[in-house]
């Protein structure tokens, strides 16, 4: 009979694989032996294996380089790492070694590459994409930098007023880009992205406010389609209205030389995920390469932003289950030592998967389960997987202790949890105001605390 945890992963995926093998029992991840790690370390614990980051660039860069052989293009292609999707030290340190740029979303995301920066870890000359919807505090600091001689860098312009910050630029010429709103999916909560200029504003825009100024030269056209790059006629549809729109755009502004197709590149959250990567690649700049030559158009270089794609295959997060409650006959719940809500927030706010699996055990018979997570709200569980609305972990028997790991978390989890102080895009805590009312019933106020810093938050990232 075959009915050990093993045997189930075995008829139902191709196993072992990439990242993943079972030595003695015991799962193993980059050849990592967890079990190992939790001896030594204990467990909840959050892994960072740093070498995947690296492997994961060089490969989209191969991916890239191949599909510019294969189609014939003959523009650049510059990979630049999404800083937004983890801010850690360790992990930026590895993204810089393998000699990727850098995209950023906001003000305190400057203060962190002036650390770098200082710190020896890029020149001036690294390439900089500046998204997001721009505070004076972000523009007033990415002038600054450039001002000191970062000559790479371009304020992706999300919005028509943002302009206004540049339209004064006092140096010798500032390159910028734009920005394309691109239509979300149809199941989702509104039709067009709020981060982006409309579609029917581009031109208009361009021709009244960017070409009459003499020292802004639009180098960039930007979109970022929000649900990510995906073998679908949605994704497709949106990426022809995007080289349509470089096209148009490109007819009248001669600058134009690059093109942005944001980040979104998939990883793996599931043993069973088959994404055709090079096939998907070689598609877009096929496209890309289309659209120019059929309009008699110079390739573009391309940038890519990737954030999850970067980093996500490189972390994990290890539980001990360390009770079982069996609340009716079906629904049978494994306790961890920590909570799903504070260290994986996307389980419960996006409802994402990734791969679960656990560390020791495999030789045993399985069972249908619920995770659940310490802390007191509803929400914190995970009851399925990608391919089937269901858990299955290892029978525990007696007082055996059965550990589990979710695999690929490591894009974004730290900073939506709020790792330490930490927080999404780098965006501060605000100041706290506690309002009382004195003995005679008059309104006191006191600062609890400030606006978090700069230095605070890059403390905590490492860098201090
Ligand atoms: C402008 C922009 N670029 C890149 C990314 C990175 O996306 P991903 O982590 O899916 O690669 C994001 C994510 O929200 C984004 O908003």
């Amino acid at each position: 009979m075959r009915e050990r945890y093993i045997d189930l992963i075995d008829q139902t995926y191709y196993f072992p694989q990439e990242g993943f093998d079972v030595q003695d029992d015991y799962l193993q991840f980059h050849k990592v032996d967890l079990q190992h790690l939790i001896q030594t370390f204990g467990t909840p614990l959050k892994l960072t294996y740093l070498p995947k980051i690296g492997e994961n660039i060089n490969k989209a860069r191969r991916w890239f380089h191949d599909a510019f052989e294969n189609v014939g293009y003959n523009g650049s292609y510059f990979y630049c790492y999404c800083t937004k999707s983890n801010h850690f030290s360790h992990v930026l340190n590895e993204v810089l070694k393998n000699k990727a740029h850098l995209e950023t979303s906001s003000a305190y995301d400057i203060d962190l590459v002036r650390n770098l920066f200082k710190n020896g870890k890029i020149d001036n000359k690294i390439r900089i994409i500046a998204n997001g919807f721009k505070p004076k505090q972000y523009t007033d600091k990415l002038l600054e930098l450039i001002k000191d001689g970062f000559i790479h860098i371009i304020p992706i312009l999300d919005n028509m007023m943002e302009l206004d910050a540049y339209s004064g630029f006092d140096g010798e010429e500032l390159s910028i880009g734009v920005r394309v709103a691109a239509e979300e999916e149809p199941n989702y909560q509104f039709y067009t992205s709020r981060l982006g200029i409309r579609f029917r504003d581009l031109i208009p825009f361009y021709i009244e406010k960017i070409k009459s100024n003499p020292k802004l030269k639009l180098r960039m056209l930007h979109f970022f389609i929000d649900s990510g790059i995906k073998d679908s006629a949605y994704y497709w549809s949106e990426l022809n209205k995007c080289l349509n729109m470089f096209v148009e755009l490109k007819k009248i502004c001669p600058t134009l030389a690059n093109i942005n197709i944001g980040g979104g590149l998939p990883i793996r959250n599931s043993l069973g995920s088959n994404f055709d990567y090079a096939y998907v690649i070689e598609e877009i700049v096929n496209k890309i390469k289309t659209f120019c030559d059929d309009a008699g158009l110079e390739h573009p270089n391309i940038y890519t932003e990737f954030g999850s794609y970067t980093v996500g295959e490189s972390g994990a997060n290890i539980f001990e289950i360390i009770g079982q409650k069996k609340q009716n006959d079906s629904e049978l719940w494994y306790m961890i030592n920590g909570s799903l809500m504070t260290t994986v927030p996307d389980v419960w706010g996006l409802g994402q998967r990734f791969i679960l699996l656990p560390i020791n055990l495999w030789g045993q018979g399985y069972q249908r389960t619920i995770i659940g997570g310490l802390s007191c709200d509803v929400s914190d569980y995970y009851n399925s997987e990608v391919h089937i609305n269901q858990v299955y972990m290892p029978k525990i028997i007696g007082d055996q202790k059965l550990y589990i790991g979710f695999f690929h978390t490591g894009a974004y989890q730290d900073s939506i949890s709020g790792y330490g102080g930490t927080k999404h895009c780098l965006l501060p805590s605000p100041k706290q105001i506690i309002i009382d009312k004195d003995e005679n019933g008059k309104l006191i106020y006191e600062v609890f605390a400030e606006e978090q810093s700069p230095d605070s938050m890059l403390k905590i990232l490492g860098y201090k």
